[in-house]
């Protein structure tokens, strides 16, 4: 069926980018008026966008109001429209609850203490290796709907809390089942999350690399690798090894680095040619001009240091300022539990001082640039995939400017039209 959404006060399509992947980044993030338009009326069928129109134009067309029954009518007056959102980086399926947590961390402890106590990642990996799949799915399912509503259309879903062969090969085909369900899903194998208990760093390095990856390469259920790169977690030469070995398997190389001191994660993102180094809050400055020279995004995750307590990272304005490709994502697991994007926007721009469209960018077109994705998601495009959210402000700036509420009216996914 035709669906024609008109009466939009104006639409943030973001398809002017001009960088690899048609990313948008540099001052073209701060050039509002090459990203929104007013007075655009949208044609989709199919779940795909046909055609883009003035209102007037679009209305006549299709005989409205007076059309009865053959298109699909979505009245948007007075509302902005936005890309759905791209959260690129989550820890979708575990199972527990670390509340527990808030305590110490108030009493002074540190993540890093937290976790040497055999809480943290260790806690969720038992509850989580104790939870059969359909549990999984149903908590899965809750959180996809979650996201969803909050106007997330495509999804990163990253694996890391089994630890085991069986239980992380369980996640990841749980997530894989999930698809289809108002988010598009992109599957990322994080085995090396933790060690677990007494194991040895050489032994844990070959169970990754000779049971684990095979096993996944095999089923088919994961087209990315992901590594907690970090002093006291898992080595350079170590995040190197699992990452050759899975680029050889084809997979592509997401990380999780610099998160709470410079350990050169970033750098060797750079090196490995990662789709995408998250966190880096504490790079360097040459590792972040290495990792622009190599085409690698960094993925700001300021959820996490706002449930620490810890600094935002300042670092993204300077982004802007030279060129760096970044994006934001929630980073939701056990210990930052926001599946917001637009909490995130929220904290790029009323902390970070990031202008909303900047940010949108951040959450849309760059986000997706990471990801293996079709064509059009994250920005609005003739031709492209219609996923998209009518906001219940009348400016597109609004999709992050209502902290603690949510701003999507509705959200549209291709596959409900
Ligand atoms: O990205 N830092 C590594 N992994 C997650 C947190 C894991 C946890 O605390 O359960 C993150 O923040
Ligand atoms: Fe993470």
């Amino acid at each position: 069926m035709d669906t024609v959404i008109v009466g939009a006060s104006e639409v943030a399509h973001l398809s002017n980018g001009d960088g690899p992947n048609n990313r948008i980044d540099g001052q073209l993030m701060l050039d509002r008026e090459a990203h929104v338009t007013a007075d655009l009326a949208i044609h989709i069928k199919d779940g795909k966008i046909i055609k883009f129109s003035s209102n007037d134009e679009m209305k006549q067309e299709w005989g409205i109001p007076s059309n009865s029954n053959e298109v699909n009518i979505i009245d948007a007056s007075g509302c902005a429209i936005v890309p759905g959102f791209v959260d690129a980086h989550t820890h979708l399926l575990w199972d527990g609850d670390r509340s527990n947590e808030m305590a110490m961390k108030l009493s002074g402890m540190s993540y890093r203490e937290i976790s040497e106590k055999g809480f943290g990642i260790a806690s969720t990996v038992s509850a989580t290796q104790n939870a059969a799949a359909s549990r999984l799915r149903k908590i899965g399912m809750d959180r996809i709907e979650r996201a969803r509503k909050m106007g997330t259309t495509t999804l990163e879903a990253k694996s890391g809390y089994g630890l085991d062969l069986d239980t992380e090969l369980r996640l990841l085909e749980t997530a894989s089942s999930m698809e289809g369900n108002g988010v598009t899903l992109h599957h990322t194998w994080l085995g090396a999350h933790a060690y677990p208990s007494g194991s040895n760093e050489n032994e844990w390095n070959r169970h990754l690399i000779d049971e684990q990856l095979p096993a996944v390469i095999e089923q088919g259920i994961a087209t990315s690798v992901d590594v907690f790169c970090e002093p006291g977690w898992f080595s350079i030469e170590t995040t190197e090894e699992i990452c050759l070995s899975s680029k050889k398997s084809g997979l592509d190389v997401r990380l999780h680095v610099d998160e709470f001191v410079d350990g050169g994660g970033l750098s060797l993102a750079a090196e490995l040619g990662a789709s995408t180094a998250d966190h880096a809050g504490y790079s360097s400055d040459d590792a972040r001009s290495k990792a622009h020279h190599s085409g690698v995004n960094t993925g700001f995750l300021p959820g996490t240091p706002y449930v620490h307590g810890d600094p935002l990272p300042s670092i993204v304005s300077r982004c802007i300022d030279e060129g760096w490709m970044w994006s934001l994502a929630t980073d939701f697991n056990p210990n930052c539990r926001t599946l917001s994007i637009p909490f995130v926007g929220s904290l790029a721009v009323h902390r970070l001082r990031i202008p909303p469209i900047a940010a949108l960018a951040a959450v849309t077109i760059n986000a997706a640039s990471t990801l293996n994705v079709k064509k059009g998601v994250g920005r609005l495009v003739e031709g492209g995939i219609a996923d998209l959210n009518i906001l219940h402000t009348s400016s597109a700036d609004g999709w992050c400017l209502m902290p603690g509420d949510n701003p999507v009216k509705m959200s549209i996914h291709h596959s409900s039209c």
